[in-house]
């Protein structure tokens, strides 16, 4: 198979394509928040620091693994293991976990999709009403939208990787950053914008406790798209000429860059309408942040600006997280569609057409898990309290599972593949690394304390969550 396997045609294909999936709404709603709510400019550095230190080589190494292997991660584990037992379940966890994570990504991507098109036709004074939220995702609406996202992921993932993948990325990043400094633009002319920056970017170095850490830890992990077998499967479609150490830093550079940017629209915005606003008292949580309260600081804007600017401003910032959680909901689902192609052989379209199945009964089933249907809303019972499907699918494999497959593949690479491979395989494309300092440090951290730090994130997050 693989010597007819499709490549991205340039190494800037593979870093939009990788950018893009890493650049999701985590960047721009969950970080901002959590980062002016956990000490600010203490939190960006810790954040900084994570991604350089611990997050860089693990996205090194996953990387190394898809070049060398040239296959999906479950082809990958298979053939960098010569086929051991063990470690082909490692292969079946980094398909399955994305498969998974796949569905709760596209149960919010379908909200944004239906408040975009809601605003789109200006409808902020409905979007704005407290239980506007709470009604809309048990709508038989939603249904729709979801076939629409559904279509649309179709058409990009159907093309491939270059005419597919490749293509929308280059359309899509570059139309994202556009719209994103515009909105800062816009943002920062507003009053009082600038107390919000000033909570944003000031550092008190009192909020960062071990719980703080392990937040922005995990945080750093997700928003660069680890431990999902996404940036083996990317690697696996770049030649033995590109430099992957130079790949790997740019994504982290960009995907931080991005994070950091969206809380320069976001801080502003919120403290611009509501200059009393206690930053300990935001929502940690993306979702109840996108789809309760930016409705009513847009409603704000309405009142200032009048109708139409305040719908068009509404409909860019749903435009710009559409485009985020698109191109990471593509690179998510190409995973699955990688390794149906390589194991049974089967054509792209079938292989989309199986997961288009299989993944529209459990959006559908998880959906319907917000109140609609009483046995998915309250699914089973664990740890805080009563669970629903989403929530089990949430703190399963997004909680627990992704820091596990990040520790596997720390261990795999460097007690099953053996050091001197990844040096060998990460000096291709990069002259200089063998030798170097990135290279001891890379050995060194992904052989001791990295896969400690995940090892004890991973039972931290059972014992809290499941206990
Ligand atoms: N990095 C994405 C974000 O920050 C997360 C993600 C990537 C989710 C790929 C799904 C698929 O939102």
């Amino acid at each position: 198979m693989s010597a007819s396997r499709e490549h991205f045609s340039s190494r800037l294909g593979f870093i939009l394509a990788a950018a893009g999936s890493a650049v999701g709404i985590g960047n721009l709603v969950g970080f901002p928040v959590s980062a002016t709510k956990n000490g600010g400019g203490a939190f960006l550095v810790v954040y900084a620091l994570f991604v350089a230190f611990i997050c860089l080589p693990v996205m090194m190494a996953e990387m190394a693994m898809g070049r060398h292997a040239q296959k999906d991660p479950l082809g990958s584990y298979r053939l960098l293991s010569n086929n051991h037992n063990g470690w082909r379940k490692a292969g079946w966890l980094a398909v399955l976990t994305p498969f998974m994570i796949a569905v709760f990504y596209m149960v919010i991507t379908v909200w944004i999709f239906g408040y975009l098109v809601q605003t789109s036709i200006g409808n902020l004074d409905l979007l704005a009403k407290p239980e506007h939220f709470g009604s809309f995702i048990n709508q038989t609406s939603v249904f729709i939208y979801m076939a629409l996202v559904g279509l649309i992921i179709n058409l990009i993932l159907v093309g491939g990787v270059k005419e597919g993948i490749e293509k929308a990325s280059k359309i899509l990043m570059p139309a994202l950053f556009v719209l994103l400094i515009a909105l800062v633009g816009y943002v920062l002319t507003l009053d009082n914008a600038m107390a919000g920056v000033k909570y944003y970017v000031v550092p008190d170095f009192s909020k960062l406790d071990a719980s703080v850490l392990n937040g922005a830890l995990s945080q750093a992990f997700f928003s660069l798209s680890l431990g999902m077998g996404i940036l083996m499967t990317y690697a696996s479609y770049i030649s033995k000429k590109d430099d992957i150490v130079g790949a790997a830093k740019m994504v982290a550079v960009t995907d931080s860059l991005v994070a950091f940017i969206a809380g320069l629209m976001v801080l502003p915005a919120i403290f611009s309408f509501n200059p009393e606003t206690d930053p300990t008292q935001l929502s940690d949580s993306s979702v109840s942040m996108i789809f309760v309260y930016l409705p009513k600081i847009l409603l704000a804007l309405q009142a200032d600006i009048g109708y139409v600017g305040a719908s068009m401003v509404a409909f860019i910032f749903f435009l710009l997280v559409f485009f985020a959680a698109i191109t990471s909901l593509v690179s998510i689902i190409e995973v699955p569609t990688a390794t149906l192609i390589e194991e049974k052989c089967i054509s792209r379209k079938k292989a989309l057409g199986i997961l288009s199945l299989t993944m529209g009964v459990l959006t559908v089933l998880c959906t319907l898990s917000f109140g609609m249907v009483e046995w998915l809303t309250n699914f089973t019972t664990y740890g805080s309290g009563n669970k629903s499907l989403f929530d089990v699918v949430y703190d399963v494999f997004y909680d627990t599972i992704l820091p596990l497959n990040g520790l596997l593949v720390c261990l795999f690479v460097m007690y099953r593949w053996k050091k001197s491979e990844l040096s060998k395989e990460l000096s291709l494309g990069s002259d200089n690394y063998q030798g170097s300092f990135m290279e001891r440090y890379v050995n060194f951290s992904l052989s001791t304390f990295i896969p400690v730090i995940l090892l004890a994130i991973f039972i931290n997050t059972v014992a809290t969550k499941f206990f």
